[in-house]
């Protein structure tokens, strides 16, 4: 059975105050959740430590967003796998379309990010999905193959075990317009077939591939059903507990 995660990307919302008052309204609903998922939430830089030590050893993990490629150093502004790993954070999203799109990271790049992420004994949460003009041309296949390949089949068998995949359309991030469960499906068995390609089945099948893109309460369940999604990445259903928790209890 592969390990079910149901991850929250906060992004860049929230003062301290309101990302505390959240946690503390999450951690009262937790308990009544039946779902053995993983649950993370994914909170801005400033606030790791503090969400970290609000949240303990409790049912809900912390993720950043984002780490440096460097190892530390003069890279002002910047922020390191070690540092977050320092604040007992085990997650770190690596490469959000965000990040591609308006931060010009691309595939090299995140295989760093990647390498310093699990040098660190972090979890990356790897992020890969095509922009609607790509799916339009009908090449969004090729693409997510090779954002994967790109930034991940550097790695050896054991190391690429150790990393959650999302897979998130860029056209549905934000835009309320989800993947239908059979192309969500669709995606996650091409994504899994091709690191089988590579690594073998059994390593692909013990790897957990997200779904993101406008997951919300009412459509978590069909999507969570789909045999090779095992969880999602949420954007802005995760900054209302009642919306998170309702995805949450999607998972089953
Ligand atoms: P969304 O964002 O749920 O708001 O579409 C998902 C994400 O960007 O991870």
């Amino acid at each position: 059975m592969r390990t079910k995660i149901v991850a929250g990307n906060w992004k860049m919302n929230k003062s301290l105050a309101e990302a505390q008052a959240l946690i503390a309204e999450l951690t009262n609903v937790i308990g009544g959740i039946k779902s053995s998922a993983k649950i993370v939430v994914c909170v801005p830089f400033p606030y790791l430590a503090a969400i970290q030590n609000q949240l303990g050893s409790g049912r809900i993990e912390v993720g950043a967003q984002n780490c440096s490629e460097h190892e530390s150093g003069a890279y002002t502004g910047e922020v390191s796998a070690a540092m977050i790993k320092s604040c007992g954070v085990p997650y770190v999203i690596v490469g959000h379309s965000e990040r591609r799109q308006y931060f010009g990271e691309d595939g090299a790049l995140l295989a760093k990010k990647v390498d310093k992420a699990l040098a660190h004994q972090l979890t990356p949460i790897f992020c890969c999905g095509e922009p609607l003009e790509i799916r339009e041309k009908g090449t969004h296949e090729t693409l997510v193959r090779k954002q994967t390949e790109d930034s991940l089949f550097h790695l050896g068998a054991e190391a690429i075990q150790k990393v959650v995949i999302a897979y998130e359309p860029v056209w549905a991030i934000g835009t309320g317009k989800t993947a239908s469960a059979q192309q969500a499906q669709d995606m996650h068995a091409v994504i899994r077939q091709h690191i089988a390609g590579k690594y073998g089945q059994a390593v692909a099948e013990a790897i957990s591939i997200l779904y993101g893109g406008s997951v919300k309460p009412d459509n978590a369940k069909e999507l969570f059903s789909c045999p090779d999604v095992d969880g999602g990445l949420v954007g802005g259903a995760s900054l209302k507990a009642a919306d998170f928790t309702g995805i949450i209890n999607g998972i089953g």
